[in-house]
């Protein structure tokens, strides 16, 4: 199963998602993460660096906390310009068939590594903030996601109540994940917060956050 965290907005929160819920998933199953983002966000979340040679898609990995990690690379830069669409969501199935899920983390547009990346996934997961302008970018996504044929779970990030933003192609989750320091010292140190979390606290909040979230999307 391939979950695609996707937004065209920057900063709402797909790497962090990407990050926690591979990290969570991999405490059961076979996962995966790719980091399709150029940018690298889930790479240096991981606190490894983006690699500076061009490689193929899936040709490189690295096993962290149970996570086999795709890390990102320059090549990325190449296949977004490419357009090649359907080669890369192919490449993504690949990669896909040796684990039981593959978790993948998008850049902030809807070019062709996000949109490869939707063909490919069974499943999309959409991070939303609470403010207006972010709301408001999810009607283009949503259209976008029409028009392939797939639907994607919202769950609001950084608040402590669900957003529903009543888009078409667009199911909005009860599941809201709060703003917590945890994800900003986690980036710091580079570790997943559920990681951190563990080691800070006996009743991990964001933890039971992200099952709850694991539950509906792999369900
Ligand atoms: N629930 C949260 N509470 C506090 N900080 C958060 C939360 N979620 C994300 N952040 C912080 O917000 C910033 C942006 O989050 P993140 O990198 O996950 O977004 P993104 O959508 O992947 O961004 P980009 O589009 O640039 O790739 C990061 O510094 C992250 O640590
Ligand atoms: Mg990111």
């Amino acid at each position: 199963m391939i979950i695609t965290v996707v937004n065209q907005k920057g900063g709402v929160g797909k790497t962090t998602t990407s990050v926690n819920l591979a990290y969570l998933l991999a405490q059961r199953s076979n996962v995966a993460l790719i980091d399709l983002d150029p940018e690298g966000g889930s790479t240096v979340s991981f606190g490894i660096r983006r690699d500076k040679k061009e490689l193929k898609l899936g040709e490189k990995s690295v096993n962290i906390f149970n996570v086999e990690f795709f890390p990102a690379h320059v090549g990325l830069l190449n296949l977004e310009l490419s357009g090649e669409v359907e080669a890369v969501a192919q490449g993504l199935k690949e990669i896909a068939k040796g684990f039981d899920i593959t978790v993948i983390d998008t850049p902030p547009n809807l070019g062709t590594l996000a949109v490869a990346a939707m063909i490919a996934g069974d499943r999309i997961l959409t991070p939303i903030t609470p403010h207006p302008l972010a709301i408001q970018v999810t009607k283009n996504l949503g259209e976008r996601l029409a028009s392939l044929g797939k639907v994607a779970h919202a769950v609001t990030n950084m608040s402590n109540k669900p957003v529903n933003v009543n888009v078409e192609g667009i199911k909005s989750l009860e599941i809201a994940v709060p703003q917590s320091k945890l994800f900003i010292e986690a980036s710091r140190l580079g570790v997943p917060a559920l990681r951190l979390e563990e080691f800070k606290t006996k009743r991990p909040r964001l933890q039971a956050v992200f099952e709850n979230i694991a539950k509906v999307i792999t369900g």
